[in-house]
């Protein structure tokens, strides 16, 4: 479930760190605009929306439950710092056109220990009035291309319990393969169904050559 990420680094690898270090010292909050919606810093205003779609059973059903609000603050205050920090993080979503809050789309660094550590994942979540109309795809692609444009990654994944399949399409559509690689995640109890999950992974190489990594460039700073 690529979602959450802590401050400590210790599980990074060199290069994550490195590029860490590189981007604290760009020191700008990155922000992407792409057709129909903005990646952005967090706002306050942002808490309440943010706690509500954590509080459905239907967005969170391939979780191990929902989130408190307290869990979501604590998310909301990880990311802002990640952000104000490095540039980048999972980003607050919002419609271009109304300013309506829908969720987070990012890249983040995993906070458990998983078997393919070191690496930057890609993750997002929306309210569930905002499915169904390719936002998670439109978003992922802007944010793919920040990663190995901008921030010079040479590789990107994702993950999700296997039977995640709205997830796994997103994952699809936007060019990762899955590595064949399923492991059992730890923030599910043993024995749940939930529990395998799948990896995806694209490299840099590959999203070079993809429609991807040739459509028109995010805008932002
Ligand atoms: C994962 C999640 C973001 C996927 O949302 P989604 O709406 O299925 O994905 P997209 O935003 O990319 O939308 C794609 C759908 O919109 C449709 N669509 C409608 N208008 C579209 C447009 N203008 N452009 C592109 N697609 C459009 C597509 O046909 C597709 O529909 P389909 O699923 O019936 O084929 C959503 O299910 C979610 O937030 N789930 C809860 C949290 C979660 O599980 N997160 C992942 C954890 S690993």
């Amino acid at each position: 479930m690529p979602c959450t990420e802590s401050s400590r680094q210790e599980a990074c690898g060199a290069s994550a760190t490195r590029l860490i270090q590189h981007n604290r010292r760009m020191s700008r909050a990155i922000e992407i605009t792409t057709e129909r919606l903005i990646l952005r810093q967090w706002r306050d205003s942002d808490r309440e929306p943010y706690a509500a779609l954590n509080a459905d059973p239907a967005v969170m059903r391939f979780f191990a439950g929902t989130v408190s609000r307290e869990g979501s603050d604590r998310d909301i205050d990880a990311w802002r710092s990640a952000i104000d920090d490095r540039g980048w993080s999972n980003w607050a979503a919002e419609l271009r056109e109304s300013g309506t809050f829908i969720g987070f789309i990012g890249l983040s660094i995993p906070r458990r220990a998983l078997p393919f550590m070191p690496c930057v994942e890609l993750g997002y979540r929306l309210a569930r009035a905002h499915w169904g109309k390719g936002y998670a795809t439109e978003s992922s692609k802007a944010a793919l291309r920040v990663g190995f444009g901008r921030l010079g990654l040479e590789e990107i994944v994702s993950f999700t319990t296997r039977l995640n399949l709205p997830s796994r399409a997103v994952m699809e559509r936007v060019g990762m393969t899955n590595a064949n690689e399923d492991f059992d995640h730890p923030a599910y109890p043993e024995g749940s169904a939930l529990r395998r999950c799948c990896l995806y992974r694209l490299s840099a190489e590959r999203w070079a050559q993809s429609a991807t990594a040739t459509g028109p460039a995010p805008g932002g700073p």
